[in-house]
């Protein structure tokens, strides 16, 4: 058993549980985005963030990947923290300001304002649907490419992945596309963007979904062009 000292009260943790582990252990709650029981932890949203350390030289470290040390000394709701969970919510507001799970984070943190201006990139990188793909349906077909503002979440090359079972998990578990188009329902969906663009592939879905693919990219009409 570890032992540490969590909000001021000791604790114990198992050997190989993470601070945010521990936390729950005990009932205190800890805000997280990018974190699944299924997967493995992956610390990008950084919404679990904690101060570890006695004052004055603490640091913030994501709960999620840290691991549980004996003698630490960790705070999980201080100002600093709360301020820091704040930013990331903002931030992740302004990539995806759809996200019905964003905009209940940001509602219960009370972040009202939006300093950065909307992106609407439907993706906070949080990588949930890759480490889905990958551990849990064990497709490996999608994955993170390119770097910095370039990044972004596709198929190899760009093109449907033969690995792609349809399966929907990616969709599933995304908290910021959760609610997007799932084919020939796209008039009573909140996405609905498929509805205002030329040309619409919406006959031709089938079977198709729209997956992580931005709407009216489903490719659908591009194999059409190549009959
Ligand atoms: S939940 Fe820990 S970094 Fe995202």
């Amino acid at each position: 058993m570890i032992r540490l000292i969590m909000n001021g009260l000791e604790v114990q943790a198992e050997e190989g549980w993470t601070l945010l582990e521990t936390a729950q252990f005990y009932g205190l709650e800890i805000p997280t985005l990018c974190h699944n029981e299924g997967l493995t932890p992956w610390g990008g949203c950084r919404l679990c963030v904690v101060e570890i350390g006695a004052k004055p030289k603490t640091r913030l470290v994501s709960s999620c990947t840290y691991p549980a040390e004996e003698g630490l000394v960790v705070q999980t709701d201080t100002k600093r923290v709360i301020r820091a969970r704040r930013m990331m919510i903002e931030l992740m507001l302004s990539t995806a300001p759809m996200s019905k799970k964003i905009q209940d984070l940001a509602s219960k943190f009370g972040v009202t304002e939006q300093r950065y201006p909307p992106r609407n990139e439907e993706c906070v990188y949080c990588g949930l649907c890759v480490r889905m793909c990958d551990e849990q349906m064990d497709a490996r077909a999608i994955g993170f490419q390119n770097r910095g503002h370039k990044r972004k979440i596709s198929t190899p090359f760009d093109i449907r992945s033969e690995d792609c079972r349809l399966c929907g998990a990616c969709i599933y578990i995304c908290p910021a596309c959760s609610a997007r188009c799932q084919g020939p329902s796209a008039e009573t969906d909140i996405c609905n963007a498929c509805l205002q663009i030329e040309p619409t592939c919406l006959e031709e879905y089938g079977e198709l979904n729209c997956w992580m693919y931005d709407a009216g990219r489903c490719g659908t009409c591009v194999q059409d062009k190549s009959k």
